[in-house]
């Protein structure tokens, strides 16, 4: 998927980190996984890609590790 431009975009690009809660991304940012390759001695060696994940133009990203719909918020950081 191509990259929009800021002109294309209809809100800007803003990742704001919310008190106690997730991240909270605007402006249809792709996301997609990204996994670290192993060399032969255990070391990280490179970067795969991953699955790339559907979104909405504005979306929220878990960082407490509760949601069950990582690599979204669910809302069980507020339980
Ligand atoms: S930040 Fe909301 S469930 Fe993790």
């Amino acid at each position: 998927m191509a990259a929009k431009s800021s002109r294309q975009r209809q809100n800007p690009v803003k990742i704001t980190v919310s008190e106690d809660g997730p991240y909270i991304v605007s402006g249809d940012i792709p996301l997609s996984e990204q996994i670290i390759v192993a060399d032969d001695a255990g070391f990280s060696a490179e970067w795969r890609k991953g699955e790339d994940y559907s979104h909405e133009e504005s979306y929220s990203l878990c960082r407490c590790g509760r949601s069950k719909a990582k690599p979204f918020c669910d809302g069980s950081h507020a339980n």
